[in-house]
């Protein structure tokens, strides 16, 4: 096998591919919550993505991607046999799993591929998961089966009402806790409107929330700021501080304001440069 060349790559819905790409060296260190930053090609830009999974013993990373800018759409293009540009990591935090008996993780959209290492292995060190999985629609839920072969419940929830149940995660996140439900940390991962939310309904039910936040990068290494977010007053930098942050602590305001520096760019990309 050749250094970062695409082993295996699996369609999940229309937009998101699962990918899995031989780096062992990265496969040897990784941890669920970790991520990595690659490039398609030597011109290309450099985007972060948190693993999905990996295997030491046969030196591949996992990665769960959603087509939506330029470098992804690029990366739909490749095939197996393929080889990226490059690929660095594990960079940035493990998640922290210590004293948890019981959690809900909250996944929104693309933000369940994220959140399925962490319930996977939350689950494996002996934790009880309830998994909340939120999508706008049917066509584009994702991992069901995997979260149901690997955590102790899971509960769909589409916006439209055709699958699973009609409503948003945070409805089903309430309708938990109003049932007396208890758990010692809840988990956001997702858009950062849907996180904000979710930790909010942790703090106003007095439980501690975790959110896993996802920034522009370009370095990965805590030298070019660009993934700055504003945690209980302090500047801290997602690739090396984070990505994951107490919820309770999060500025979510600037952070979504943020988020959408690049907006109309990307935009520009999906409509001109990509087809
Ligand atoms: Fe440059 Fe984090 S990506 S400081």
């Amino acid at each position: 096998m050749k250094r970062f060349e695409i082993v295996n790559k699996r369609q999940l819905n229309d937009t998101i591919n699962w990918y899995t790409i031989y780096a062992p060296l990265v496969a040897r260190h990784a941890k669920p919550g970790q991520f990595i930053i690659l490039r398609v090609d030597e011109y290309g830009e450099r985007i972060p993505i948190t693993m999905a999974g990996h295997d030491a013993e046969k030196g591949t990373v996992d990665i769960i991607v959603q087509s939506v800018g330029r470098t992804s759409i690029l990366l739909s293009q490749l095939n197996v046999g393929d080889c990226l540009a490059d690929l660095v990591g594990p960079l940035g935090q493990p998640s922290h799993m210590e004293g948890l008996k019981k959690v809900a993780i909250v996944g929104g959209g693309v933000g369940n591929a994220l959140a399925y290492p962490l319930a996977i292995g939350m689950h494996k060190a002996g934790i009880h998961v309830d998994m909340i999985c939120g999508f706008k629609t049917k066509d584009i839920v994702i991992l069901e089966d995997e979260f149901r072969a690997g955590v102790d419940r899971v509960f769909m929830m589409t916006d439209d009402g055709t699958y699973g149940e009609k409503g948003f995660t945070t409805d089903k996140l309430k309708a938990l806790l109003d049932s007396g439900e208890k758990y010692d940390e809840i988990v956001a991962v997702g858009p950062a409107i849907m996180m904000k939310f979710v930790c909010g309904i942790a703090q106003d039910y007095g439980i501690p929330s975790v959110a896993s936040l996802a920034t522009y990068m370009i370095d990965g290494t805590g030298m070019c700021g660009g993934c700055r977010a504003i945690i209980g007053g302090e500047p801290k930098f997602v690739c090396v501080d984070g990505p994951d942050f107490d919820g309770s602590l999060i500025d979510w305001d600037l952070l979504i304001k943020r988020g959408k520096t690049f907006a109309e760019q990307e935009a520009h990309d999906r409509e001109h440069i990509c087809k």
